[in-house]
């Protein structure tokens, strides 16, 4: 079952570079050094030099060996702008607006992302989620057969038997009302996600109804989703629409879906929306002690994460080797 040192094992293997876009905030600085202090994983500080080593120095983490990167003085900013114009040149971007739009640090680290200077890209300890997401949509797109960018998030409580319970519950962060269609790939993206976790995906396509027990619009979403969830991943366990008990519980499983091979064993979630998602993971997370990691985007060209504004450093540095390890 999934630990870190799974995914740590991987980089060490094969090392990677991450940029952050908040260099000079203190738990982004607090997660470098600790990062720097082993050597599986190569962060990029975005910022100016000068702001970033005073920050550091006055916080008391020691981040020699850090590359930093100042969007005012960087060498390769006209091919980056000229990149930018071609890639966003159905929108008419001019190179002054695009030599605009790369001083911030959202943009300029997507960028560096986009043309291989770095791997992977952590940000949103001050950034909003559309702020950090927006330009992974416009700049990194969706991987092809992808039609959306999707996230999930992976939640982790320890056994009294010694190893990690893990769920994957998506999409909890992106997509405000999915429809059927976007329902199935994020379903298929949970799962993939779910297995690079350790998790042998069983998915449960949520409702307020099991199997007609209620009737509405979104019952019929859930249950039509996850009809051609089926018929397009022939190989995975999948059920709905499932209420949640009837989902984890094999005792309300056996009264509400006997016949069911994934009810009362479901370990990842897929709800009707947003709302939905977003409450369902923090309940586990507040009322169940589980380790929220997430939300992980889904679905693009090269991984891109979001941080919660109110992240702790040690959240930035376990979001940072998710995010590593998924490039
Ligand atoms: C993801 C999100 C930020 C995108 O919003 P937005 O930037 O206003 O979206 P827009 O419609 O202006 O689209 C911007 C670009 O992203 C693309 N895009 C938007 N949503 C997308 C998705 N789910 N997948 C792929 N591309 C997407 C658009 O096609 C557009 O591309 P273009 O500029 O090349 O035409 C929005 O869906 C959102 O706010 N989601 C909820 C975020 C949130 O608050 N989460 C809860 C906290 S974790």
């Amino acid at each position: 079952m999934f630990g870190f040192g799974q995914l740590i094992a991987v980089l060490k293997k094969n090392p990677k570079k991450i940029i952050f876009t908040e260099g000079e905030d203190s738990r982004i600085l607090e997660a470098a050094s600790r990062l720097l202090a082993s050597s599986f994983l190569h962060p990029i500080l975005i910022g100016s030099e000068e702001k970033i080593a005073t920050a550091a120095e006055d916080c008391g983490f020691n981040i020699r060996g850090a590359e930093i990167i100042d969007p005012g003085k960087y060498d390769r900013m006209d091919e980056m702008v000229e990149r930018f114009c071609e890639l966003r040149k159905s929108k008419g971007v001019t190179p002054e607006k695009a030599r605009q739009i790369l001083s911030q640090a959202n943009y300029f680290g997507t960028m560096l992302v986009k043309m291989g200077v770095a791997d992977a890209l952590l940000g949103g300890a001050t950034y909003s989620t559309a702020d950090t997401v927006r330009p992974a949509l416009q700049l990194i797109k969706t991987k092809p057969g992808n039609n959306i960018v999707s996230s999930c998030f992976i939640l982790v409580r320890p056994r009294a038997t010694g190893d990690n319970e893990v769920l994957a519950m998506a999409d909890c962060a992106i997509n405000i009302n999915p429809t059927e269609d976007e329902l199935v790939e994020i379903a298929g993206e949970a799962a993939e996600c779910a297995k690079i976790f350790g998790v042998e995906p069983q998915l449960a396509f949520l409702s307020y109804s099991t199997h007609g027990s209620g009737a509405g619009e979104t019952v019929d979403k859930m249950r039509n989703a996850a009809m051609k969830a089926s018929q397009k991943y022939p190989d995975l366990p999948i059920e709905g629409e499932l209420q949640f008990d009837a989902a984890v519980s094999p005792r309300v499983a056996r009264t509400k879906c006997p016949d069911s091979e994934v009810a009362g064993h479901a370990n990842t979630f897929i709800f009707p929306d947003i709302n939905s998602g977003n409450i369902g993971y923090k309940i586990a997370q507040r009322m169940g002690n589980f380790d929220a990691y997430g939300p992980i985007l889904l679905g693009l060209n090269a991984p891109v994460n979001d941080l919660s504004r109110g992240c702790n450093a040690s959240e930035v540095y376990s979001m940072a080797i998710i995010t590593a390890a998924l490039a």
